[in-house]
């Protein structure tokens, strides 16, 4: 599908389906809206809002085919004037292109610039949330299903008249691809079946796809650097673990440097404590960070921000096995922090440990960490919010706000000492774990060992990651959460 901007008034524009919209409770819609009820007999003020009480309620779509022209108007409902947000005009794109893809027969659209009307709101804002949630809207993973639906949809157009607007909503647009498509691309690794993803074959996608140099070390590297808390968790695997380093430096001098790391388990059985099969089941979600992080730089690529980026993933599966660590095992980590293994299905922590510790050798102004770390994180905060910690209140609270405009939820948990109270290890320096209670925080202090100065943020996305039923934008399995966080994070 391609995203086009036109400057031609939306009437003149021809298409399958032409979207107007309507803010809740208005009877005589202005704008574009208004231009359309006009030229067509004040059929939406007079049948649609008058005689068929549709009443712009948000995200509720009405429908109205005009046979003798050979399309369909769709009125899309903004919901009330001073409640609307950017948020809304992209999961209400991605809603009405997901209609549209379900009838098969749609081939082009044409859609107003929502909220860049009576609204006042930022064009070029607009329209890059436009193209984000159009694109958005055609995600499905059915690569594995033999009766697949293709997306009918050929042309996406943005309509706006005003030469100003026009220029501005053309660049959104532009960006709205790139975050969208980052975010489509995470989505298909993760939802992409373990048994063809696995660390090989992650790195694999790294390196062709990232968009920035990767360097991916083997075991015997990896070993060498010292990391062998990351190589004990994937030794139960028949697949060896990869380091996935990707870095984007810009031309100019970079105004900062960041390390993001993503949590790259490819799968996570539990290891020896294994999990039962209900916890198992969408473990191939596991490396959502790593996903994260590698579409990240997708879009980093092309955007080609002032700011120095590494992105690193420790990727490796979590497998029971002759050959798996063990409980009780202790592990001499890169920093040289001694970990006892309480339970190897804490095995994210593990290995973040000495990814955090490869990332600060980076010299990095800051690290962020994005990972699928704990279930008690999902018990606190459910599937509408992902957990953030770290060492500097400032980034958080930046993080938070920046990721709210994305309409991404992040609610920051304590990571007060005491909660390392119970990774007290009598043969060791630290233990993985040490039981259930403050789960994501005790996980929060544990890594906190593994940084030495540097401004660090940690994102627990375990309950956000993959959804069982469909968000507001209409999204099951992975989301992709992170992604559009990140990107805004690092280049605004
Ligand atoms: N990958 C899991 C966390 C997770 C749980 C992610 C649910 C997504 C959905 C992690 O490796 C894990 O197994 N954590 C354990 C830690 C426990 C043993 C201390 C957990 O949360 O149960
Ligand atoms: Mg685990
Ligand atoms: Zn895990």
């Amino acid at each position: 599908m391609e995203i086009k901007t036109e400057k031609k008034s939306i009437t003149d524009i021809k298409a399958d389906v032409m979207i107007v919209n309507l803010f809740e409770g208005v009877k005589k819609p202005g704008g574009v809206t208004g231009a359309a009820d006009k030229k067509y007999k004040n059929i939406i003020s007079e049948y649609v809002i008058k005689k068929e009480k549709f009443d712009g309620k948000y995200g509720d779509i009405y429908e109205l085919p005009l046979p003798e022209e050979g399309k369909k108007i769709l009125i899309a409902g903004l919901g009330k004037q001073e409640e609307f947000t950017y948020v809304k005009i992209r999961d209400l794109t991605a809603k009405i292109v997901r209609q549209c893809i379900k009838t098969g027969s749609v081939k082009k659209i044409v859609s107003v610039l929502h909220g860049a009307g009576i609204a006042g709101l930022d064009p070029k804002l607009c329209a890059r949330m436009i193209a984000e949630g159009a694109i958005s809207g055609t995600y499905s993973f059915n690569k594995y299903k033999s009766n697949k639906k293709e997306n009918c949809i050929k042309e996406f157009i943005i309509s706006e008249i005003d030469d100003k607007k026009y220029k501005e909503a053309k660049q959104g647009a532009e960006l709205g691809v790139i975050t969208g498509e980052a975010v489509n691309r995470a989505r298909d690794l993760i939802n992409e079946s373990s048994q063809y993803l696995y660390p090989e074959t992650l790195a694999k996608y790294a390196v062709e796809n990232s968009g920035v140099k990767t360097t991916v070390y083997n075991k015997a590297q990896i070993k060498k650097m010292g990391m062998n808390a990351f190589l004990a968790v994937g030794q139960g695997s028949i697949h060896e673990p990869k380091l996935i380093h990707m870095e984007y430096k810009p031309e100019k001098k970079a105004k900062r440097k960041i390390a993001i790391i993503g949590k790259g388990i490819t799968f996570d059985a539990g290891g020896l404590d294994l999990k039962p099969p209900s916890s198992m089941l969408t473990m191939r979600d596991d490396m959502s960070g790593a996903a994260a992080v590698i579409c990240t730089m997708q879009a980093i690529a092309k955007l080609k921000p002032d700011v120095e980026v590494h992105a690193i993933v420790a990727a490796c599966e979590n497998m029971p096995s002759g050959s798996a660590y063990k409980p009780g095992d202790v592990i001499i980590s890169k920093t040289g922090r001694s970990i006892e293994i309480d339970n190897t299905d804490a095995e994210g922590r593990v290995t973040l440990a000495d990814a955090l510790a490869y990332a600060e050798e980076l010299n990095p102004d800051e690290i962020i960490d994005i990972a699928t770390l704990t279930g008690a994180c999902m018990v606190a905060l459910g599937t509408v919010c992902s957990g953030i910690m770290g060492n500097n209140d400032k980034k958080i609270k930046e993080f938070i706000n920046k990721a709210a405009e994305e309409g991404e939820k992040f609610w920051q948990l304590p990571m007060y000492e005491e909660y390392g109270d119970t990774l007290k290890s009598d043969i060791a320096d630290t233990k993985n774990t040490g039981g259930r209670m403050g789960g994501a925080s005790s996980a929060g202090v544990f890594l906190s060992k593994f940084i030495k100065q540097t401004a660090w943020l940690h994102l627990d996305i375990a309950g956000t990651a993959f959804l069982e039923s469909a968000n507001a934008e209409g999204i099951k399995g992975a989301t992709g959460v992170g992604v559009r966080s990140l990107i805004k994070y690092i280049t605004e």
